[in-house]
């Protein structure tokens, strides 16, 4: 049911801050500052032996992955690569043991990511899956899961079931650093601690709505749309690239922005609107100038930013706010009003947005 909504996606965006709260609960402990994932079913003796987990997923699902190699590699040292489904299982790939091959899907059942955790299964690696459908296949091929505690999602383009897996890989992060005894107990207390936040600071993003909608209204009629980000914040370039393109059929390409020069910037004009994730976090003074050199050459930027930043809100034309959250958690939020804006510009041309042209929630086929 859709209750007070227009479709299925919108209330899946506005489902967050529950789908959050759901993710975090009987998973984290606060006063102790600890993680429990007891489906994954690892114990200390796996966690020390592993040395290289593969990330392997499609569309929405990599993106999570993406961000999810850079808290693993940052706070549990482990070396991860993440890989599109489609291309892994047909690269013969390097698995030796101690190798993990972890899946991120919604459905838990598209057919590349199921024959991604077959070439794994294969080659003797541990497979893991974070998979949103109960019962699923790539539930019940893995060694271990977790399971995303989004409930149904109905909106062809992924919103709840994206941000879901973010917190669960930076979960994940926390407590294999914790089994191979590499995190100072102050520093494990901090970053759970940090979790605790994140569903109210949803909240806050969400209702920014209003603000996003007159932007959707003057970036309705765009041909194409540049999407730029880095560092933690470069796969949410393209996931609200891939929000946009799919559901309201405008190109878009999203881009980590130190490739701007090496091409892209040839594209800048004033018809191209630039969509920079400038959040507070290690990158904001590379994306500030980013944002200037696109100013320069006449482009017009619509800047993801923190709340109160008086020197992004200066330089970009108009922003997409954010709260102030410790930088590893903002694409957690930095997605949402992207994700709203992708709906509001679908749903002002007055397209089929919980179904778009050509697409199906769940690809089964290759
Ligand atoms: C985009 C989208 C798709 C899926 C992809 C993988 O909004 O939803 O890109 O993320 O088809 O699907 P799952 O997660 O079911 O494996």
């Amino acid at each position: 049911e859709k209750g007070e909504y227009r479709h299925f996606m919108q209330k899946e965006i506005h489902e967050q801050v529950r789908s959050l709260t759901d993710t975090l609960a009987g998973r984290v402990d606060f006063d102790k500052g600890l993680i429990q994932l007891p489906q994954l079913k690892l114990t200390a003796e796996t966690a020390r032996k592993i040395n290289k987990i593969i990330i392997t997923a499609c569309g929405t699902a990599q993106h999570a992955g993406l961000v999810g190699k850079i808290y693993i590699e940052k706070i549990a040292r482990i070396p991860v690569e993440v890989d599109i489904a489609s291309e892994f299982r047909y690269r013969d790939p390097i698995i030796q043991p101690g190798t993990v091959v972890l899946s991120i899907s919604q459905s838990g059942e598209t057919a590349d990511t199921l024959a991604a955790m077959e070439e794994g299964r294969q080659k003797g690696a541990i497979l893991w899956s974070i998979v949103n459908a109960i019962g699923s296949q790539a539930m019940r091929v893995a060694d271990g899961y977790i399971s995303m505690q989004v409930g149904p999602e109905i909106g062809v383009a992924s919103t709840k079931a994206f941000t879901a897996p973010l917190v669960d890989l930076y979960m994940l992060a926390v407590l294999l650093a914790d089994l191979r005894g590499t995190l100072p107990v102050e520093q494990r207390k901090k970053l759970v601690n940090d979790l605790r936040m994140i569903p109210d600071l949803a909240g806050k993003c969400l209702e920014h709505e209003p603000e996003v909608m007159s932007i959707a209204r003057d970036m309705k009629d765009a041909r194409d749309a540049l999407y730029l980000g880095r560092g933690i914040n470069m796969p949410i370039a393209y996931e609200g690239a891939l929000k946009l393109k799919e559901i309201s059929y405008i190109h878009a390409e999203g881009y980590p922005a130190g490739e701007m020069k090496h091409g892209p910037i040839a594209l800048i004009d004033k018809d191209m609107p630039v969509i920079a994730l400038a959040p507070n976090d290690p990158w904001y003074e590379k994306m500030a100038s980013q944002i200037e050199q696109a100013k320069a050459r006449g482009g017009k930027v619509i800047a993801v930013a923190t709340e109160g930043d008086k020197n992004v809100e200066h330089l970009a034309d108009s922003c997409l706010w954010v709260p102030s959250i410790p930088w590893m958690l903002s694409p957690v939020l930095t997605v949402i009003p992207l994700q709203m804006l992708a709906y509001h510009i679908a749903s002002i041309r007055g397209l089929d947005v919980d179904q778009p042209r050509n697409l199906a929630k769940s690809v089964t086929v290759e």
